[in-house]
Protein backbone atom coordinates (compact mmCIF):
# COMPACT_ATOMS: atom_id res chain seq x y z
CA UNK A 1 0.00 0.00 0.00
CA UNK A 2 1.25 3.64 -0.53
CA UNK A 3 1.06 5.82 2.66
CA UNK A 4 -0.22 9.36 1.77
CA UNK A 5 -0.97 11.58 4.39
CA UNK A 6 -1.35 15.04 5.27
CA UNK A 7 -0.66 16.96 2.22
CA UNK A 8 0.33 20.75 3.11
CA UNK A 9 0.69 22.41 6.88
CA UNK A 10 3.99 21.03 7.10
CA UNK A 11 5.71 24.17 6.42
CA UNK A 12 3.92 26.10 8.58
CA UNK A 13 4.23 23.69 11.51
CA UNK A 14 8.02 24.03 11.04
CA UNK A 15 8.47 27.17 10.72
CA UNK A 16 6.11 27.89 14.17
CA UNK A 17 8.01 25.30 15.84
CA UNK A 18 11.52 27.16 14.78
CA UNK A 19 10.05 30.54 16.04
CA UNK A 20 9.44 29.47 19.62
CA UNK A 21 12.37 27.10 20.61
CA UNK A 22 14.47 30.18 21.47
CA UNK A 23 12.26 30.70 23.79
CA UNK A 24 11.77 27.30 25.35
CA UNK A 25 13.92 25.64 28.22
CA UNK A 26 12.60 21.91 27.59
CA UNK A 27 10.93 20.37 25.04
CA UNK A 28 8.25 17.57 25.72
CA UNK A 29 7.89 15.29 22.92
CA UNK A 30 4.46 13.19 23.19
CA UNK A 31 5.21 9.53 20.98
CA UNK A 32 2.57 7.21 21.26
CA UNK A 33 3.73 4.18 23.12
CA UNK A 34 2.54 1.29 20.54
CA UNK A 35 4.90 2.89 17.80
CA UNK A 36 7.47 4.99 19.55
CA UNK A 37 9.76 5.23 16.96
CA UNK A 38 6.90 4.97 13.93
CA UNK A 39 5.30 8.01 15.85
CA UNK A 40 8.50 10.50 16.15
CA UNK A 41 9.95 12.99 13.40
CA UNK A 42 13.63 12.90 13.54
CA UNK A 43 13.54 16.70 12.72
CA UNK A 44 12.76 17.16 16.31
CA UNK A 45 16.27 16.69 17.76
CA UNK A 46 17.66 18.84 15.30
CA UNK A 47 15.63 21.69 16.51
CA UNK A 48 15.30 20.53 20.23
CA UNK A 49 19.31 20.58 19.96
CA UNK A 50 20.18 22.39 23.44
CA UNK A 51 17.43 21.98 25.24
CA UNK A 52 16.43 19.84 27.99
CA UNK A 53 14.32 16.64 26.63
CA UNK A 54 11.04 14.63 27.76
CA UNK A 55 9.79 12.11 26.33
CA UNK A 56 6.30 10.78 26.89
CA UNK A 57 5.25 7.43 26.44
CA UNK A 58 1.78 8.55 25.94
CA UNK A 59 -1.55 6.26 25.02
CA UNK A 60 0.75 3.96 27.25
CA UNK A 61 -2.98 1.96 28.78
CA UNK A 62 -3.05 0.57 25.09
CA UNK A 63 0.68 -0.32 24.74
CA UNK A 64 1.57 -3.43 25.67
CA UNK A 65 3.26 -3.14 30.02
CA UNK A 66 6.34 -5.32 29.04
CA UNK A 67 6.91 -3.25 25.91
CA UNK A 68 6.74 -0.36 27.83
CA UNK A 69 9.34 -0.64 29.80
CA UNK A 70 11.91 -1.81 27.06
CA UNK A 71 11.24 1.39 25.33
CA UNK A 72 11.75 3.46 28.41
CA UNK A 73 14.92 2.19 28.84
CA UNK A 74 15.64 2.73 25.33
CA UNK A 75 15.07 6.41 25.39
CA UNK A 76 17.05 6.57 28.55
CA UNK A 77 20.04 4.58 27.21
CA UNK A 78 19.91 7.54 24.34
CA UNK A 79 20.18 9.66 26.97
CA UNK A 80 16.09 11.05 27.28
CA UNK A 81 14.35 12.15 30.20
CA UNK A 82 11.32 9.42 29.94
CA UNK A 83 7.91 8.89 31.06
CA UNK A 84 5.15 6.67 30.60
CA UNK A 85 1.91 8.25 30.97
CA UNK A 86 -1.84 8.00 30.33
CA UNK A 87 -2.85 11.45 29.05
CA UNK A 88 -6.52 10.77 29.14
CA UNK A 89 -6.97 8.99 32.74
CA UNK A 90 -4.01 11.21 33.72
CA UNK A 91 -2.11 8.60 35.02
CA UNK A 92 1.98 9.09 35.05
CA UNK A 93 0.86 12.82 35.33
CA UNK A 94 2.51 13.60 38.55
CA UNK A 95 5.66 12.28 38.12
CA UNK A 96 6.15 14.75 35.11
CA UNK A 97 7.14 17.57 37.83
CA UNK A 98 9.95 16.17 38.88
CA UNK A 99 11.37 15.31 35.87
CA UNK A 100 10.96 18.11 34.51
CA UNK A 101 13.28 19.41 37.29
CA UNK A 102 15.88 16.87 36.82
CA UNK A 103 16.11 17.30 33.06
CA UNK A 104 16.44 21.01 33.95
CA UNK A 105 18.78 20.93 36.43
CA UNK A 106 21.21 22.53 34.59
CA UNK A 107 19.46 25.31 33.74
CA UNK A 108 18.06 26.06 36.89
CA UNK A 109 21.81 26.28 38.34
CA UNK A 110 22.63 28.48 35.96
CA UNK A 111 19.91 30.58 36.85
CA UNK A 112 20.91 30.12 40.56
CA UNK A 113 24.01 31.04 39.61
CA UNK A 114 23.29 34.27 38.28
CA UNK A 115 21.11 35.27 40.94
CA UNK A 116 18.05 34.82 38.89
CA UNK A 117 15.66 33.29 41.23
CA UNK A 118 12.51 32.15 40.38
CA UNK A 119 12.11 31.95 36.94
CA UNK A 120 10.16 29.36 36.01
CA UNK A 121 10.99 26.99 32.90
CA UNK A 122 9.51 27.12 29.48
CA UNK A 123 8.15 24.16 28.41
CA UNK A 124 6.88 23.53 24.48
CA UNK A 125 4.57 20.09 23.79
CA UNK A 126 5.50 18.45 20.45
CA UNK A 127 4.02 15.86 18.67
CA UNK A 128 2.43 14.30 15.49
CA UNK A 129 -1.00 14.68 15.14
CA UNK A 130 -3.60 12.32 17.18
CA UNK A 131 -0.74 11.42 19.71
CA UNK A 132 -2.69 13.38 22.18
CA UNK A 133 -1.30 16.26 22.98
CA UNK A 134 -4.24 18.39 23.35
CA UNK A 135 -5.37 15.99 26.04
CA UNK A 136 -2.22 16.09 27.74
CA UNK A 137 -2.28 19.89 27.55
CA UNK A 138 -5.77 19.75 29.47
CA UNK A 139 -5.36 17.02 31.52
CA UNK A 140 -1.61 18.41 32.94
CA UNK A 141 -3.03 21.78 32.77
CA UNK A 142 -5.93 21.15 34.81
CA UNK A 143 -8.44 23.40 35.53
CA UNK A 144 -6.67 25.25 38.20
CA UNK A 145 -3.51 27.11 36.09
CA UNK A 146 -4.03 30.56 34.53
CA UNK A 147 -3.01 31.83 30.73
CA UNK A 148 -0.19 34.18 32.29
CA UNK A 149 -0.84 36.53 28.80
CA UNK A 150 1.70 38.56 26.90
CA UNK A 151 5.03 39.08 28.50
CA UNK A 152 7.87 41.72 27.85
CA UNK A 153 10.34 39.70 25.80
CA UNK A 154 7.51 37.32 24.28
CA UNK A 155 6.38 37.82 20.98
CA UNK A 156 3.01 39.22 21.20
CA UNK A 157 0.22 36.36 20.50
CA UNK A 158 1.90 33.78 22.57
CA UNK A 159 0.47 32.44 25.44
CA UNK A 160 1.68 30.28 28.14
CA UNK A 161 -0.02 28.40 30.67
CA UNK A 162 1.29 28.49 34.49
CA UNK A 163 1.33 25.91 35.70
CA UNK A 164 3.31 26.42 38.71
CA UNK A 165 5.57 28.69 40.00
CA UNK A 166 8.49 26.36 38.19
CA UNK A 167 6.89 25.73 34.81
CA UNK A 168 4.88 27.44 32.09
CA UNK A 169 3.52 25.55 29.04
CA UNK A 170 3.21 27.47 25.59
CA UNK A 171 -0.14 27.02 25.22
CA UNK A 172 -0.02 26.30 21.44
CA UNK A 173 1.59 22.66 20.82
CA UNK A 174 3.84 21.96 17.97
CA UNK A 175 2.72 19.67 15.64
CA UNK A 176 5.22 17.31 13.77
CA UNK A 177 4.85 15.25 10.81
CA UNK A 178 5.83 12.26 10.99
CA UNK A 179 8.50 10.59 8.19
CA UNK A 180 7.89 8.05 6.06
CA UNK A 181 11.13 6.32 5.60
CA UNK A 182 9.77 3.06 5.20
CA UNK A 183 6.63 1.17 4.17
CA UNK A 184 6.56 -0.22 7.78
CA UNK A 185 6.26 3.52 9.42
CA UNK A 186 3.62 4.27 6.90
CA UNK A 187 1.57 1.01 7.82
CA UNK A 188 2.44 1.77 11.81
CA UNK A 189 0.83 4.87 11.78
CA UNK A 190 -2.41 3.70 9.60
CA UNK A 191 -2.98 0.88 12.22
CA UNK A 192 -2.94 2.61 15.40
CA UNK A 193 -5.56 5.07 13.08
CA UNK A 194 -3.39 8.39 12.71
CA UNK A 195 -4.68 8.52 8.84
CA UNK A 196 -7.55 9.41 7.36
CA UNK A 197 -9.33 5.32 7.20
CA UNK A 198 -11.42 6.32 3.68
CA UNK A 199 -8.21 6.56 1.59
CA UNK A 200 -6.94 3.24 3.43
CA UNK A 201 -7.47 -0.20 2.64
CA UNK A 202 -9.34 -1.06 5.22
CA UNK A 203 -9.07 -5.15 4.56
CA UNK A 204 -5.77 -5.08 3.81
CA UNK A 205 -4.78 -3.21 6.65
CA UNK A 206 -6.79 -5.16 8.81
CA UNK A 207 -5.16 -8.72 7.20
CA UNK A 208 -1.17 -6.89 8.30
CA UNK A 209 -2.59 -6.44 11.67
CA UNK A 210 -3.89 -10.24 12.10
CA UNK A 211 -0.37 -11.60 10.70
CA UNK A 212 0.83 -9.38 13.27
CA UNK A 213 -1.08 -10.55 16.44
CA UNK A 214 -0.52 -14.52 15.31
CA UNK A 215 2.71 -13.96 15.26
CA UNK A 216 3.24 -11.76 18.40
CA UNK A 217 -0.21 -12.07 20.17
CA UNK A 218 -2.10 -14.94 19.13
CA UNK A 219 -3.60 -15.46 22.54
CA UNK A 220 -5.36 -11.88 22.96
CA UNK A 221 -6.61 -12.48 19.33
CA UNK A 222 -7.83 -16.15 19.89
CA UNK A 223 -9.47 -14.91 23.06
CA UNK A 224 -11.40 -11.86 21.69
CA UNK A 225 -12.57 -13.78 18.31
CA UNK A 226 -13.55 -16.89 20.11
CA UNK A 227 -11.09 -19.04 18.59
CA UNK A 228 -9.80 -20.74 21.33
CA UNK A 229 -10.07 -24.72 21.59
CA UNK A 230 -10.79 -27.45 19.05
CA UNK A 231 -11.18 -24.92 16.81
CA UNK A 232 -7.47 -23.93 16.55
CA UNK A 233 -7.11 -27.31 13.86
CA UNK A 234 -8.82 -24.55 11.32
CA UNK A 235 -5.86 -22.58 10.17
CA UNK A 236 -6.22 -19.48 11.92
CA UNK A 237 -2.98 -19.99 12.95
CA UNK A 238 -1.40 -19.43 9.52
CA UNK A 239 -3.83 -17.40 7.43
CA UNK A 240 -5.08 -13.81 8.08
CA UNK A 241 -7.68 -14.06 5.60
CA UNK A 242 -9.05 -17.15 7.68
CA UNK A 243 -8.93 -14.84 10.94
CA UNK A 244 -11.39 -12.33 8.95
CA UNK A 245 -13.65 -15.36 7.64
CA UNK A 246 -13.79 -16.59 11.19
CA UNK A 247 -14.61 -12.91 12.50
CA UNK A 248 -17.39 -12.58 10.04
CA UNK A 249 -18.89 -15.45 10.86
CA UNK A 250 -19.05 -14.59 14.90
CA UNK A 251 -19.63 -10.90 14.23
CA UNK A 252 -22.39 -12.09 11.55
CA UNK A 253 -20.55 -9.89 8.99
CA UNK A 254 -22.41 -10.97 5.70
CA UNK A 255 -23.58 -9.39 2.37
CA UNK A 256 -26.81 -9.93 0.50
CA UNK A 257 -26.77 -13.50 -0.19
CA UNK A 258 -25.23 -14.74 2.77
CA UNK A 259 -21.81 -13.64 1.05
CA UNK A 260 -19.12 -12.79 3.54
CA UNK A 261 -18.16 -9.09 4.34
CA UNK A 262 -14.52 -8.89 4.83
CA UNK A 263 -14.54 -5.00 4.88
CA UNK A 264 -17.39 -4.96 7.65
CA UNK A 265 -15.18 -7.33 9.40
CA UNK A 266 -11.60 -5.72 9.03
CA UNK A 267 -13.26 -2.24 10.31
CA UNK A 268 -14.45 -4.20 13.50
CA UNK A 269 -10.67 -5.84 13.70
CA UNK A 270 -9.34 -2.19 13.51
CA UNK A 271 -11.57 -0.89 15.95
CA UNK A 272 -11.31 -3.62 18.12
CA UNK A 273 -7.58 -3.10 18.38
CA UNK A 274 -7.37 0.54 18.26
CA UNK A 275 -9.38 0.76 21.30
CA UNK A 276 -7.72 -1.98 23.01
CA UNK A 277 -10.31 -4.20 23.17
CA UNK A 278 -7.79 -6.69 21.96
CA UNK A 279 -5.40 -6.11 24.41
CA UNK A 280 -2.38 -3.95 24.83
CA UNK A 281 -0.21 -4.46 22.56
CA UNK A 282 2.41 -2.84 20.81
CA UNK A 283 3.44 -2.90 17.01
CA UNK A 284 7.05 -2.19 17.42
CA UNK A 285 9.92 -3.45 19.77
CA UNK A 286 13.29 -1.37 20.54
P1 LIG B 1 -3.53 15.82 19.33
O1 LIG B 1 -3.86 17.09 20.08
O2 LIG B 1 -2.11 15.41 19.50
O3 LIG B 1 -3.91 15.85 17.89
O4 LIG B 1 -4.38 14.62 19.98
P2 LIG B 1 -5.68 14.67 20.93
O5 LIG B 1 -5.34 15.23 22.26
O6 LIG B 1 -6.78 15.29 20.16
O7 LIG B 1 -5.95 13.11 21.13
C1 LIG B 1 -6.29 12.25 20.05
C2 LIG B 1 -7.11 11.09 20.57
O8 LIG B 1 -6.31 10.29 21.45
C3 LIG B 1 -8.34 11.48 21.39
O9 LIG B 1 -9.33 10.50 21.11
C4 LIG B 1 -7.88 11.31 22.81
O10 LIG B 1 -8.93 11.09 23.72
C5 LIG B 1 -7.00 10.08 22.68
N1 LIG B 1 -5.99 9.98 23.74
C6 LIG B 1 -5.08 10.91 24.11
N2 LIG B 1 -4.28 10.44 25.08
C7 LIG B 1 -4.66 9.17 25.33
C8 LIG B 1 -4.18 8.14 26.23
O11 LIG B 1 -3.20 8.28 26.97
N3 LIG B 1 -4.85 6.95 26.18
C9 LIG B 1 -5.89 6.73 25.34
N4 LIG B 1 -6.47 5.54 25.37
N5 LIG B 1 -6.35 7.68 24.50
C10 LIG B 1 -5.75 8.87 24.47
P3 LIG B 1 -10.59 10.76 20.25
O12 LIG B 1 -11.13 9.46 19.86
O13 LIG B 1 -10.28 11.76 19.19
O14 LIG B 1 -11.52 11.48 21.27
P4 LIG B 1 -12.32 10.80 22.49
O15 LIG B 1 -13.21 9.80 21.88
O16 LIG B 1 -11.34 10.20 23.43
O17 LIG B 1 -13.03 11.97 23.09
Amino acid sequence: MNYQWYPGHMTKAKRMMQENIGLIDLVIELVDARIPLSSRNPDIDELGKNKARLILLNKSDLADAGANKLWMEYFRKKGFHVLEINAKSGQGLRAIQGMVREACKEKIERDRKRGIRNRPVRAIVVGIPNVGKSTFINSFAGKACTKTGNKPGVTKGKQWIRLNKELELLDTPGILWPKFESEEVGRNLALIGSMNDEILQMTELAADLIAYLLAHYKEALFERYQMNGEEQGDGYDTTPLAVLQHVCEVRKCYKKGQEADFEKAASIVMEDFRSGRIGRITLESP
